[in-house]
C-alpha cells in the first residue's frame, strides 16, 4: 500500500475514533494518544509493522464490553466494518481485529496470547498506560466512576481466573493492583516493553507502600 495511502487512512481512522469513544476518562483520546507514542516507539525498536501498530492502536478501544452488555467482541465488530468501509484488504482487516479481540487483560489468572510482534506491542503499550503514575490516576478515576471505595482492609485481592468472575468484581481500587496492575511487569510481550515496565512497576510499589502506611496513621 502506498505511504500516502496509509497516511489518509490513519487520519481517517483518527477522526472516527475520536468521534466514537464512550465511558470513563482512563479511555479517552488521550489514553489512544499516550498508548500509540508508546506503541510506535517500540514498533520502531523491534522492527514491526508501523501501520498495523498504529491502525489498531487507533482502534482497539473503539467500542467496549462494558458498554454493550459485557460482548466482549463488539470492538473487533466495529472495526472490521469501519476497515471494510475504507476498501482496505482482508489480511490487514483480520490482523487488526485480531488484535482487538486479544488485547485486554482477562485476569490474573487468565492466559491471554498474541500471535503477532505487532499485537505483542499493541498489548505491552496498552499495558503500560494502565501503569505508573498515569496507571494510578486511571485506576482511582475508573474507581470513582463506578463509585468504589479506595481501599478496604477487610476485603483481599481474588486471583480471578475467568475473565466473567474478573468482570463482576467489585472490590476497592487498592485490590485491582494486586489483581491486575503489579502482574503487568511480568507479563510484557517484548524486550523494549519489559525494560519500560520497570520503572512504573516500581513507582506503583512505591505507591501503594506509602498509602498503606498512611492508611495505618504512620
Ligand atoms: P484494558 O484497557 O487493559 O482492557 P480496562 O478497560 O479493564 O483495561 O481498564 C481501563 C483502565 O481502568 C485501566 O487503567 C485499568 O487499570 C483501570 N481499571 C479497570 N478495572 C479497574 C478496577 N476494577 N479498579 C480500578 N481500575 C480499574
Ligand atoms: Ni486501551
Amino acid at each position: 500500500m502506498p505511504e500516502l495511502l496509509k497516511k489518509e487512512i490513519l487520519k481517517k481512522t483518527e477522526e472516527f475514533v475520536k468521534g466514537r469513544l464512550e465511558g470513563d476518562s482512563g479511555h479517552d483520546w488521550w489514553h489512544i494518544h499516550r498508548v500509540r507514542n508508546i506503541a510506535l516507539h517500540i514498533a520502531k525498536k523491534e522492527q514491526a509493522d508501523l501501520f498495523i501498530v498504529e491502525l489498531a492502536v487507533l482502534l482497539h478501544d473503539v467500542a467496549d464490553h462494558k458498554f454493550h452488555d459485557g460482548d466482549e467482541t463488539i470492538g473487533a465488530k466495529v472495526a472490521r466494518d469501519w476497515l471494510l468501509s475504507l476498501g482496505i484488504d482482508q489480511k490487514t482487516i483480520l490482523h487488526v481485529c485480531q488484535i482487538i479481540k486479544n488485547v485486554s487483560f482477562k485476569g490474573a489468572n487468565v492466559e491471554t496470547s498474541m500471535q503477532t510482534i505487532e499485537g505483542k506491542i499493541v498489548q505491552d503499550a496498552d499495558r503500560l498506560d494502565a501503569m505508573g503514575a498515569i496507571g494510578i490516576a486511571r485506576a482511582f478515576s475508573y474507581g470513582g466512576y463506578r463509585n468504589r471505595e479506595l481501599y478496604n482492609p477487610n476485603q483481599k485481592p481474588t486471583m480471578h481466573s475467568s475473565f466473567d468472575e474478573y468482570k463482576k468484581d467489585e472490590g476497592h481500587t487498592i485490590n485491582h493492583f494486586y489483581e491486575k496492575l503489579f502482574l503487568l511487569k511480568n507479563r510484557m510481550n517484548t524486550a523494549t516493553g519489559k525494560s519500560l515496565a520497570e520503572e512504573r512497576h516500581q513507582f506503583m510499589q512505591d505507591y501503594v507502600d506509602c498509602f498503606l502506611k498512611e492508611w495505618d496513621g504512620k
